[in-house]
């Protein structure tokens, strides 16, 4: 007769016997718990090598998993990881201990800024007492836009500093300024510089538009895109685990499979914003031209959000490299409502500057992102009753070195629950993404580098009312979360947004345009890259073979495209600036393998990484092989540099160009 494991209260066996009956029992249960567990690190240990062979189909956890697309999951805290993050040498260290002399403060009532004067530091600062306060005065120097040319020092203009009063009321004109604090009359040195942004509330012109909308009665939601360069779903758990903890707890929304469509910032925010790809990006807005953003076929979805009564912004950090500047002409006409970059480029060269690792991380008395982060807890907290839409973008600690994201851990989640705590997130519908993931450096050196640099974060947040309202959203949503995803829906899903609050209006996609899915609609179980707008280079999902480095047909196909490289600089004209380029060595090599396709093919696809002389320079590279014609083919531009091209080309000054050009000595 089997005996119950678990003794009855009224057997004739003591109760002290019995409790020890019970903890025998509980440590059985610990012990074999511990086992299964041990078996199951072991087994993901083993699974988690996501370079996985065609046979290798254990079932592990998946980012992906559906017939078209599998994306493992990948560890954070690998053992590899770890040997090159150690999170304890990172903490949130302050620009400055100084107490603030002025402080800005918004008075809700009539949605104005002042300007008040700590007197108390003042005074402890020009070391006399408050009968000399007089002493110490304060002035500010209004920044204005200026000019057509935006570059990083030029665009804006800095007026004379006008002496301000205590509680100086900012005139409504005036949308950001440098105060500067002196002691006595003779000082020309400022004890403290200081600068602030300021969301002054205009009211809507009374368009067409704005009256309909009233009349349509439909709520509508804000919309912010909040954006830190560089930032994959895997480094974000890495190094901002505070900040990741309070994604999860409040219900913000992730996919997982949310892939970058191209290389860098500039392709995968213009199909965010316009769903162009890039080379029609590029002719459609005219990147290269004057002017070329401003028009209205650039489609920059923020002039749509405009046409439906929401107040628009866009600011970003870092002018020298920032999305619409970089290697292009940015706007001639300001993009939006309010718009940072004039702020950005005169702080840069009116404040107080440091840097960390080549990029500027304080400016003044705040964190470069915090200027940023401000502004647009600003936009959002003047304008509580009507819709906005805003982009907002970070590169300052992200953008260069992929543990910095540590040190703003704590102040990013700092600003996150601001935003709850000010019912921002009632109102607004918050993406919190990024373009891709690191690009260049020890990151990408790992076995998940791969993974690393194509899946960009991507979290969402949606208001109560509108979860309410739209529950079969909130069902997309969950189920999107393992679905593979891009930019381009994430432009749909805006476009899917504005049509709801107004049906009345025909919203088209315009011709040239690639045609995402709203992330608020369930996508395809066998969704593909292609389907998705996905290049093969930058796709996730396929399922590579590890192949020797050392067969024939591996070397042959670098050789290939070596010769492919050098054929682009000559095309180029630059191949007496740039050196010739030779193979040093193949690191690592895959091979595409099929489930459906026939085995017995001709047509290969390869994925390389190898290193090229002069100067040991690392590349990546997604190839088809006719082996038939022992031919390749590539467009050299989706070429992958891995090491950062800075040094190397000097020499030229083509964008594209400089990730294979190294400079003849
Ligand atoms: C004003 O300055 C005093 C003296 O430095 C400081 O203790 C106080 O916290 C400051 N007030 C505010 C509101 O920051
Ligand atoms: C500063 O200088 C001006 C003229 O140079 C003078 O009129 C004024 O009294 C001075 N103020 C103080 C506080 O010394
Ligand atoms: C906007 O309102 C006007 C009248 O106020 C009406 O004629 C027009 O059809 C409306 N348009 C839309 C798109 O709702
Ligand atoms: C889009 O293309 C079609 C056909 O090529 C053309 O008829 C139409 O005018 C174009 N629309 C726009 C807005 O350019
Ligand atoms: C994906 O599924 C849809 C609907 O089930 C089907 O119409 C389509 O042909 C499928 N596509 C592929 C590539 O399998
Ligand atoms: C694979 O290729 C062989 C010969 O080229 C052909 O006979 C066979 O039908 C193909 N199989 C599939 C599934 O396409
Ligand atoms: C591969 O090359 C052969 C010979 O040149 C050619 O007939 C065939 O069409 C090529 N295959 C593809 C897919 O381009």
């Amino acid at each position: 007769m089997l005996k119950s494991k678990y003794l009855p209260i009224n057997s004739n066996i003591s109760r002290r016997t019995h409790i020890k009956a019970i903890i025998m029992n509980s440590m059985q249960i610990i012990v074999i718990g511990l086992i299964i567990l041990f078996i199951r690190i072991l087994y993901t240990l083993d699974a988690r090598h996501f370079y996985r062979t065609a046979t290798d189909i254990a079932p592990t956890e998946y980012f992906v998993l559906t017939s078209e697309c599998q994306i493992p999951y990948v560890d954070p805290f690998s053992s590899e990881a770890l040997e090159i993050f150690d999170p304890k040498k990172f903490t949130y260290v302050s620009c400055t201990n100084d107490v603030a002399l002025v402080q800005q403060i918004y008075l809700h009532e009539t949605k104005q800024y002042k300007l008040h004067m700590n007197l108390s530091a003042m005074a402890e600062v020009s070391n006399t007492n408050d009968d000399n306060i007089e002493d110490m005065y304060c002035c500010y120097r209004e920044i204005k836009r200026s000019g057509i040319y935006e570059f990083t020092t030029s665009g804006y203009e800095l007026s004379s500093c006008q002496r301000f009063q205590q509680d100086f009321l900012v005139p409504r004109h005036i949308d950001y300024l440098i105060t500067e604090c002196y002691i006595g009359n003779e000082t020309k040195v400022a004890t403290q510089k200081d600068a602030f942004t300021f969301i002054q509330y205009r009211k809507l012109t009374d368009s067409f538009n704005a009256k309909n909308f009233s009349k349509l009665g439909i709520k509508r939601p804000s919309v912010l895109l909040l954006g830190i360069d560089s930032l994959s779903r895997i480094n974000l758990r890495r190094t901002m685990p505070k900040t990741f903890t309070h994604l999860q707890k409040n219900d913000w929304f992730e996919l997982k499979g949310f892939n970058k469509i191209a290389d860098n910032t500039f392709p995968n925010l213009m199909a965010a914003l316009t769903s162009y790809n890039q080379p029609t990006a590029e002719k459609k807005c005219q990147c290269k031209t004057l002017g070329g953003y401003n028009q209205r076929m650039c489609n920059l979805i923020w002039n749509n959000f405009r046409d439906y009564g929401y107040r628009t912004a866009y600011a970003e950090d870092v002018p020298i490299i920032s999305t619409f500047n970089y290697g292009r002409y940015g706007f001639v006409e300001q993009p939006t409502d309010y718009y940072l970059r004039p702020f950005a480029i005169c702080i840069e060269n009116n404040m107080h500057v440091e840097k960390i690792d080549g990029l500027p991380d304080c400016i003044g008395r705040k964190h470069y992102a915090q200027y940023i982060l401000d502004y647009a807890l600003q936009f959002s907290i003047t304008y509580t009753d009507e819709p906005i839409f805003g982009l907002f973008w970070m590169n300052s600690f992200s953008h260069n070195s992929f543990d910095m994201p540590a040190t703003m851990d704590m102040k990013i989640l700092e600003y996150l629950v601001r935003m709850k705590d000010e019912n921002i997130l009632e109102r607004t519908i918050v993406f919190l993404f990024a373009d891709h993931g690191m690009r260049f450096g020890p990151l990408l050196k790992l076995k998940s580098g791969f993974l690393e640099e194509r899946l960009p974060m991507m979290f969402i947040s949606l208001p109560q009312w509108y979860r309410n309202e739209h529950p079969e959203f909130v069902k997309a949503l969950l189920v999107n979360k393992n679905r593979l995803t891009s930019p381009f829906d994430i432009y749909a899903t805006l476009k899917h947004i504005l049509e709801l609050t107004n049906p009345v209006i025909e919203f088209p996609y315009l011709n040239g345009t690639t045609k995402g899915i709203s992330i608020f609609r369930e996508i395809p179980k066998n969704r593909t890259c292609l389907k998705a707008g996905i290049a093969d280079h930058w796709c996730t999902c396929l399922l590579y073979e590890i192949v020797s480095i050392n067969d024939k047909e591996v070397k042959n196909v670098a050789h290939l495209l070596i010769d492919e490289m050098n054929k682009y600089l000559v095309s180029k004209n630059i191949e007496t600036k740039c050196a010739v380029l030779k193979l040093n060595n193949i690191y690592q090599a895959l091979r595409k393998t099929s489930r459906k396709d026939n085995n017995s093919y001709n047509e290969l696809t390869y994925r390389l990484w190898y290193f090229v002389r002069p100067g040991f320079k690392d590349f990546q590279a997604t190839v088809n092989f006719n082996r038939t014609a022992n031919k390749i083919e590539i467009n050299v531009e989706d070429i992958s540099r891995l090491d950062s091209y800075e040094q190397t080309a000097y020499c030229i000054d083509m964008k594209e160009a400089k990730k294979y050009c190294i400079c003849r000595k």
